[in-house]
């Protein structure tokens, strides 16, 4: 089947996937692949320093993170929107092997060639979200409804 997809430079932010052909709502666009490490794991070195504002990390579940640093694909490259064209679902896999649970990238609505995919990426930090934070992880999104920031409200 032909490439539905194609990383390049994005004016969000470094590099963008943008779409090549339609995709349709509901689509399963790409799966967020990487390696498999613990929160600990994770945690012990640099990977996940919230003072960066970059990250290849996507939480996976209470278990695992999915570290797009090693092992990843173009997924890694799918930035941020607060008025998002696709939204990550996590996969759970039958059975007892967390580490088996997937993340895909789904179509949230109908996608013409061109358009730059998005999902939220859901980012809410241990810490408290300080206006420091904030402008760290500021989102240059460019919608409407940005909020000016990836760190999402704390429930
Ligand atoms: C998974 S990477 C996406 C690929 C990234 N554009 C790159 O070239 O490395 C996530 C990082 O991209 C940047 N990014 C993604 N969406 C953004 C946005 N809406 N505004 C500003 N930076 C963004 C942030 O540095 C974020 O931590
Ligand atoms: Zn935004």
């Amino acid at each position: 089947m032909p490439k539905k997809i194609q990383a390049r430079k994005s004016s969000i932010h470094g590099n963008g996937v943008f779409a090549v052909a339609d995709i349709k709502k509901g689509a399963r666009v790409i799966e967020y692949k990487g390696k498999r490490r613990t929160h600990a794991e994770v945690d012990a070195d640099d990977t996940g320093d919230v003072e960066s504002g970059h990250t290849f990390l996507f939480t996976l579940n209470d278990d695992y993170v999915i570290d797009a640093n090693h092992k990843g694909n173009d997924a890694r490259w799918i930035n941020h929107s607060c008025d998002p064209n696709c939204e990550a679902v996590i996969a759970e896999a039958e059975g007892d092997d967390r580490a088996a649970d997937k993340v895909l990238i789904e179509a949230l609505r109908d996608i013409k060639p061109g358009e730059e995919l998005t999902y939220n990426y859901g980012i809410t930090l241990a810490e408290r979200h300080t206006a420091r934070l904030k402008k760290i992880w500021e989102c240059r999104c460019g919608s409407p409804k940005c909020t000016g920031t990836m760190l999402q409200p704390k429930r």
